[in-house]
């Protein structure tokens, strides 16, 4: 603004002529600009807080899909994550074999196979499948055979490694000979990472080895025939009279442990989740009023029911809930049900469901509550600080045209929250809304030389 004011101006001089002319049009202009700032400045007052500007979260639109033209380009048929450049087939002649073993739940596994496969196509080295970790939080040992289907993955990635099911064995002067470790690669030619997860740096500088690790993740890790329709028969019921919500509610133990939010709890819980603390983290001083203000604690069942609330989602909303047992149980979750009654999680859907019920907290729960996050028309993480569940979903949704994440901003949200427990309920959903009509709800960001995130380029 100032500057097309100053503009002007310069043309008005250059006309007049006369020292005098000069001088009081320079007057005129100075009282000019002061009245602008004023007026400027007034004006910014008055709209800023404005209520009515951030109401306008419009909830019919999140449902919808988004459509495929952003920051001024139509996207392409072509993956986004298929090389850009030369990218020659795996090496003939490999350096060995790698081998590891995976450690973690479902999704942490996830990303250390990604890991694994990339880590062998740098090193010219054929992939051993993948192990997954038994020993985990999840007792769970369908291992990869169990879990993902292995036929696609090795044929969706044989452009880019080689990989084998195990290592065969080495004959020697007759005998057979096991292979052990880095220092027989080049002698026997394996070498086996154990444990592997966040092995390999995340960033790196590379763009053809980022849309690998996107091939593995999006394209070859496919679940077993038998998970899918499962989850799939689960998608149908769910939307069989509408659309769906699915909701990360990270409330368990482990995470309440690690978030060191105990504050919330009868004496009886805390000392459970105190005990679980000591024995699985590192001892660290966390007071609850602290980690909350930073956004540290994951949001309580209620406060999820007041954002959606807020948002003005009605309580004929149905809502999928992923994540196992809720530490707190009922008491926790009544708040929830009394503002939106239709919850479900994959037993209640499926009840009859022979694959879930002896294994439902193990890898095959966890898979099913991948998919049908994945697949739900609203996805809601409550907690993605460190949830390798969430951050998976939200990369693999966004890969997936952009479809629609709530995603609170826990830090911004803190305020609110602790003003309505200090009793202070007056204007508390238009509080909330403020929050978040800051989010994007899972869109695109166009950086400024028009390049799209998520989409690998
Ligand atoms: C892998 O193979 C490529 C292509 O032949 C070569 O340029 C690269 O140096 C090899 N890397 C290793 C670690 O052997
Ligand atoms: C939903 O809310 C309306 C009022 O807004 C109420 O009449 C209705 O009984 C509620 N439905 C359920 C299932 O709680
Ligand atoms: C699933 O929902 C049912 C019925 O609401 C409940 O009894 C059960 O505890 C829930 N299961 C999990 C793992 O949350």
């Amino acid at each position: 603004m100032r500057r097309l004011g100053s503009h002007r101006i310069h043309g008005k001089t250059g006309g007049a002529g006369t020292k005098g002319t000069v001088a009081k049009l320079s007057i005129g202009v100075i009282v000019l600009l002061i009245c602008t700032f004023s007026l400027l400045f007034s004006a910014n007052i008055r709209r800023d807080p404005e209520p009515t500007r951030s109401s306008k979260i419009n909830v019919e639109e999140l449902w919808e899909s988004k459509n495929f033209e952003y920051c001024g380009r139509v996207l392409s048929l072509q993956p986004p994550s298929a090389p850009r450049s030369d990218w020659p087939p795996p090496t003939e002649e490999t350096n060995g074999y790698l081998r590891v073993r995976c450690n973690g739940g479902l999704n942490q596994q996830r990303s250390a196979i990604c890991n694994a496969v990339l880590t062998a196509r740098i090193m010219n080295a054929t992939l051993v499948l993948p192990e997954l970790d038994a020993n985990s939080f999840w007792h769970d040992d369908s291992g990869f055979q169990g879990i993902y289907d292995v036929e696609h993955f090795i044929e969706t990635l044989k452009y880019d490694v080689k990989i084998v099911g195990k290592i065969p064995d080495v004959h020697k002067n007759g005998k057979t000979k096991k292979i052990k470790a880095f220092q027989a690669m080049k002698e026997h030619s394996a070498i086996y990472l154990t444990p592997f997860s966040h092995r390999l740096a995340e960033e790196i500088d590379n763009p053809e080895y980022q849309r690998l690790r996107c091939r593995v993740n999006y394209h070859a890790l496919r679940f077993k025939p038998h998970i899918m329709k499962l989850s799939e028969s689960i998608v149908d019921k769910l939307r069989s009279q509408e659309h769906f919500m699915s909701i990360h509610l990270r409330f368990q133990m482990d995470m309440l442990a690690f978030a060191g939010c105990f504050d919330i709890f009868n004496p009886e819980e805390q000392k459970i989740i105190k005990k679980y603390r000591k024995e699985n983290f590192a001892e660290k001083r966390l007071i609850y009023n602290e980690r909350r203000a930073i956004g540290k604690c994951p949001l309580t069942p209620e406060e999820v029911g007041l954002i959606l609330r807020a948002m003005r989602f009605d309580n004929s909303t149905r809502i999928y809930l992923a994540a196992g047992e809720l530490f707190g149980g009922e008491r926790f979750m009544k708040p929830f049900r009394t503002l939106f009654p239709r919850l479900d999680n994959h037993s209640s859907v499926d009840p009859s469901s022979e694959e879930l019920s002896p294994n439902s907290q193990g890898l095959i729960g966890s898979a099913v509550d991948y998919m049908v996050c994945l697949m739900s028309d609203i996805f809601m993480p409550t907690y993605d600080g460190p949830s390798n569940f969430a951050n998976n979903l939200l990369g693999h949704r966004l890969y997936h045209g952009f479809r629609t994440t709530i995603r609170p901003d826990r830090k911004g949200l803190a305020p609110v929250f602790v003003a309505r427990e200090k009793g202070k309920t007056a204007g508390l959903e238009e509080a909330v809304r403020r929050v978040m009509m800051k989010t994007n709800f899972g869109g695109p960001h166009c950086h400024t030389d028009s390049t799209v995130v998520g989409l690998g380029r």
